[in-house]
Formats: C-alpha cells, structure tokens, sequence
C-alpha cells in the first residue's frame, strides 16, 4: 500500500509539471474565473463549473461578464480547452478541484455556508482516488476538517476516504485562501504569495505544486485551520485598522483637523505604520463579512471577539453618519432633506471595480429614501442596478450633466474616471465622503 500511495502521489506530480492534470474549478465568479484562466495561461486544460447557466453559456460562447476580464482572455483560454459546465459528473474527470464559492452571512449574521455544503455534497459521489480538492472559499477554522471532509466520505459510496499520509489510499484536501484586492493594479496576481494548508502533508505539498505553477512563491501551513485563520487575520486587521481611522476622522472633524493630511504624515514614518483610510462604510464581499465568520466561531469556545465587534459597529455606523453630515450640509443653505433631490456618485464598493456588494452606496441610498428624499445615482460601471438579495434599485445611471438640478451631489465611490473639478463647479453642493477633491477649494464642498 504504501508504494502504491507513493506511487501515485509522483504520478500526480508528474501530472502537474507536464501540464496534463486536468483542474475543475466550481464558482466561475470574481475569484475563480480569473483563477481558471491563470491555469489556462500556465497551459492546463480547465473546466469551469457554475449553478448559474447563463454565466455558462456566456463563457462558451468566449464573452466575459466581469469588467476587468475582457472577453479576449475567455476565447483564448477556450483556445487552450477551456469550457465552463453546470454538469458535476465532469468532476470525475478532473485532477485538481478548487472550490470559489460565496461564503456570505445570513440575516442573522451567522456564517451561511449553504454554497459550500451544497457544493461538496453535489460533488462527493464524483469524487476519486487521488484526487485533490482545494477551498479557497473564506471562511472559519475548521471548516474544511469539520464540514468538507465528513461530507465528501459521507456522499461518497465507494467508501472512499481523506488520505492523510503516504501509507492510505483516498481522496487529498487542503485549503488555501484567496488573497485577490479588486482593482487594485500594483501587484500582479503571480506576486501574491499563496498560503497553503493540507489534510496532511500529501494534500498540502501536491496543493502547494499546483500553485507553484501560477504564483511565484506558495506558503505551506501545518493545516487548513492555520491557512483558514490567516485569511482572517488579514481581513480583520483590515476592518479594524479601518474602523479606527473612521473613527478618529469623526474625533478630527470636531477638532477642525484634516485627518488625510494627518494620514500622510503619519506615513512617511519609514517603520511600524500602515496607511489605512477613512470611508463612508466597508463594502465588498470580504472586509464586512468575514470578520464575523470568527466572531461566530469564537462563540463555540465560550469567547468573545470585542476588537471585531467594535470594529463592525464603528464602521456599520458610517453611512448614518454620512446622511447625519448630508442633512447638516444642506441646513446650511438653508434645505431640508425631505423632498430635495440627491444625486448618488458610485455605487461600486469601491474605486474603479464592478462590484456593488455590500456598498455603503446601497445603505446610504435607502437611508436617503427613507427620510423623503429623491434618489437618483450615476456609476459608469452600472448602466442600470435592479434588485439584490439586500436591496431593490431598479434604477438607471443618470448622466452627469444633469448634474445642475440637484440639491446635492454626495461622492460616495472617487471612481477615476470622474471629473471633480467639473462636477463641483456645476454642483450647488458637494459632500464627499472619499476626499475625491482634497485639491479643489470650493465653498460647495462638504468632506466628511
Ligand atoms: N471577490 C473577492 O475579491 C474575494 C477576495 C478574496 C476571497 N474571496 C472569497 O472567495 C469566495 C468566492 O467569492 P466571489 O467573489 O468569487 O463570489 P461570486 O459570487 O463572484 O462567485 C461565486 C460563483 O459561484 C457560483 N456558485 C454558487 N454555488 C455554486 C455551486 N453549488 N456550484 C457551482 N457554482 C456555484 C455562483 O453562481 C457564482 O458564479 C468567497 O468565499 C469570498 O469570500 C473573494
């Protein structure tokens, strides 16, 4: 048994170096479609799974939904023998499988790992000897151990088990996190480096080689609860740093102090400071969410997260606190909110992306709406917005020479390609809740 298991375990290596381990990845969303095709790049044959046949049919057909995926990589990668499918018996086929699938709240905000649970279920009676099956989705410590592997052995009716070390034959699972940042440019994707942790050091060394061939530098953990919980030691250290400088803008603004200015200073101290920004809320689909996957956790050993909870309830305030500053500003020339017309800029979550989840854009809208006021938006990228699961728009972009014949313009995303100068010289008031004009002096013009 043990030269069989070692035998197979260099029979997959192989595979993976000479480019011919096929790699199923099951979520073809903002994380796993740009992952399947640095696969296809590195000359894999990959198969993108998704419950959603539209995004399938789509991917056939070589066109992209996602802004900064043009449709020119999916025909190449189609090229290389790229197919997207909804069909779970392809799974068989494949090597490697690499779970991208949300990892939301519920309205409880409690972990819903419906997505995950719903996947591994559908896939554990496709699953085989030897193969890998990797989550990448966010989530708490102990998923994968607690959840992942009893369902793919319970679906499984060959019996089939997690082989842990070279001495058992069975199927290999490991976790290794997404450390995307949407938009941003500075890094390319092959410079992040790649944390890993296995079932075992079969699963994390074979986890490790597949994506050693598309990231320059993989980081082997001793399991899948330390790679779980690194991931969210990343994103809280984001969401509290965040809610301290949100914070602190609203201790300055009494104070009469530009706390962006106090930033920059502050970070020219060569050692033991990271710049983080004030907002107008967190957004996107990890920073206000994940922290609250250990939050819940955390409660299962009697223990209580107050760094993540005070973050959460400093930064959930933002947007109440951008209206409060909305309705003050328009005091001051003398309107009342009720009935003015209010013009929304982004509705993105952040800079320069197509993503509106969980956008303190969305919050503050309705916020608006529910004092009397008339919303309108504009965000180059969305045309038009309909309906969430938090939210019901059903709204198009109105074009930025209307701007005019609002009573207020309120900066919610500094999207670039906006032209501060020309909205505030057009706009009879202008709050900005992103610093988008700290270079225009204007009486207009309202930060905060
Ligand atoms: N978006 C990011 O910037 C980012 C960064 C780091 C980590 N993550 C994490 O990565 C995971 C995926 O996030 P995302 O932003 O790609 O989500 P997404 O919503 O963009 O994509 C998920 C995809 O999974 C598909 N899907 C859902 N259930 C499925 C199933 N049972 N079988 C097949 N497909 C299914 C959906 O149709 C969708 O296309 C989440 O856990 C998230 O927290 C996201």
């Amino acid at each position: 048994m043990l030269v069989t298991s070692a035998n197979r375990t260099a029979e997959i290596l192989q595979k993976i170096e000479t480019r011919q381990a096929r790699i199923g990845i099951i979520g073809m969303g903002y994380v796993g479609l740009p992952l399947a095709l640095l696969f296809s790049e590195a000359r894999f044959r990959v198969t993108g799974f998704d419950i959603d046949p539209r995004k399938v049919e789509t991917l056939n057909r070589g066109a992209s939904y996602i802004v900064r995926v043009p449709g020119t990589e999916i025909e190449l990668a189609r090229e290389s023998g790229f197919s997207a499918t909804g069909d779970y018996a392809q799974i068989a086929a494949m090597d490697v499988v690499i779970i991208c699938v949300p990892t939301p709240l519920n309205e409880y905000h409690e972990p819903d790992l419906s997505y995950v649970t719903g996947t591994v279920k559908s896939i554990a009676s496709h699953v085989r000897d030897g193969q890998l099956v990797i989550l990448e989705s966010t989530t708490y410590p102990g998923t994968t151990e607690e959840i992942v592997v009893p369902l793919l052995e319970q679906g499984n009716s060959t019996g089939l088990r997690v082989a842990r070390d070279a001495s058992s034959a069975g199927f290999l699972v490991a976790f290794s996190p997404e450390r995307e940042d949407p938009g941003n440019d500075t890094v390319a994707r092959r410079d992040i480096p790649k944390v890993v942790g296995g079932c075992g050091p079969i699963a994390r060394d074979l986890a490790s080689a597949v994506y050693k061939t598309i990231f320059n530098r993989t980081v082997p953990v001793s399991s899948p609860a330390v790679a779980e919980m690194t991931k969210l030691l990343e994103n809280i250290y984001r969401c509290v740093n965040i809610a301290l400088v949100n914070e602190l803008k609203q201790l300055c603004m009494r104070m009469d102090i530009d706390l962006f200015e106090v930033i920059d200073a502050a970070k020219t101290k060569p050692f033991g400071f990271q710049a983080f920004y004030p907002g107008p809320g967190l957004g996107g689909h990890c920073i206000p969410i994940d922290p609250f996957y250990l939050s819940w956790k955390a409660k299962e050993f009697d223990f209580r997260t107050r760094f993540i909870e005070l973050a959460g309830e400093i930064n959930a305030g933002m947007p109440y606190f951008v209206v409060d500053n909305i309705i003050e500003a328009m005091s001051q020339q003398g309107k009342a909110l009720r009935g003015s017309r209010i013009l929304v800029l982004g509705l993105a979550y952040k800079r320069d992306i197509d993503d509106l989840r969980e956008s303190p854009s969305l919050t503050i809208i309705e916020l608006l709406q529910k004092r009397g006021a008339q919303v309108e938006y504009n965000d180059p990228f969305f045309p038009t917005v309909g309906q969430g699961r938090k939210y019901a728009l059903n709204m198009t972009s109105t074009p930025l020479t209307k701007i005019p014949e609002f009573d207020c313009i309120v900066i919610v995303t500094d999207h670039s390609q906006y032209n501060y100068r020309s909205i505030v010289a057009t706009a009879k008031l202008v709050v900005d809740t992103r610093n988008a004009t700290r270079n225009i002096e204007a009486a207009n013009i309202v930060r905060c």
